[in-house]
This record gives C-alpha cells, structure tokens and sequence, in this order.
C-alpha cells in the first residue's frame, strides 16, 4: 500500500496528518458520528503514525497547548449538560507553532465548578460524541463510554477522559492547560 496523501495528491506529512486530524469541530464529530468503521480502522493507524507512547491501551489527547482563554459565561451552560466548545489553540506540531480549532466539552458543575474535558477518546484517540439519550459519551471505535464528568464505564478505554485545567470567575469560564493523566 502506498503512503497516504493529503486532499491536493501530495504526501501526507505527519505535520499535515496532525493538523488535519485536530482541525475542524464539525469534520471531528462528524467522523465520530457517521463513519464508526472508518474510525476503528484508523485508530490503530492513528497512533502508529503519531508514535504516542501509550500504546496498547492508552493515548494522550491533542498537543500541548499552554496558557489560559475564556470559553464562554456561565449562562451558556447547563448545569451537568455537556456541551461541544470549538477553541482554537496554538498548537505546536514538529516545532511550528499554528493557531488550530480543537474541541471540548464543557460540563457545569455548578455556578462556580466546572469540568472540562478533552474529546478524544482515552482508548486509541477517536472522538467521542455526547449522547443526550444514552447520557453518555459514546466512542464510535470500538464501543468505549464515558459518563458526563469523563469517567469510563463501558468498553476498552483504560482510564478517563483527559481535562483541562478549568477555573470559574466573575461568571467566566476559564480552560487551562491539559490535566496530564495519572
Ligand atoms: Fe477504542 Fe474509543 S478508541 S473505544
């Protein structure tokens, strides 16, 4: 089989691959919704490609990225409801560092906690889609779910989903850095 290529039929960097894979709140999910086969065939390759060091049975979230930003009032959640927040991150890729539109998800706690949550799933990295009738997030890969607040409670994933460091003041959600895993 020959190297994968990128949409213009050059070769895919793994630059490009990353990029690609972290661009896009509606392409992610849609992804994650609609071609479930594909996902479980890619997720393997995923993580080969990206060399992530927990092979096998777990994967870290999306690059690095540092600092601080605001997400959103506090009225623009539901209590215990997630909801699906584009951010767009500076995200450094094989040392160039480009602003790139990720998602998270976003879970009130109450008016002064809140949880938020990377989408990748903890198992190989596929996206996961809230599900209001499962109260779940389901991954689309291989059957992993998680409950609201990211604990796993079905299928492979080893541990729960990664969050991000997450403040609330003056009516103001704030996102940090990744919590790094246990
Ligand atoms: Fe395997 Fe989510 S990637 S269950």
């Amino acid at each position: 089989m020959g190297p994968a290529t990128s949409p213009q039929g050059g070769p895919l960097t793994r630059r490009g691959f990353v990029l690609r894979l972290l661009a896009g709140v509606g392409g992610v999910l849609a992804a994650a919704l609609v071609v479930p086969a594909a996902g479980f065939a890619a997720g393997p390759a995923i993580a080969g490609r990206l060399r992530w060091p927990f092979l096998g049975g777990s994967v870290p979230p999306t690059p690095r990225a540092t600092g601080w930003r605001a997400i959103g009032p506090v009225g623009d959640f539901e209590l215990g409801v997630p909801k699906l927040v584009p951010v767009t991150l500076p995200v450094k890729v094989e040392g160039a560092v480009e602003p790139t539109q990720v998602a998270v998800y976003v879970v009130e706690q109450d008016q002064a906690d809140a949880v938020i949550l990377d989408i990748h799933c903890t198992h190989m990295g596929c996206p996961v889609a809230w599900s209001d009738g499962a109260k779940r997030y389901l991954c689309p890969c291989h059957g992993g779910a998680f409950t609201a607040t990211g604990d796993p409670v079905a299928g492979p994933p080893p541990r729960p989903m990664d969050r991000y460091q997450t403040q609330v003041t003056d009516q103001q959600v704030w996102m940090g850095p990744l919590i790094e895993p246990a």
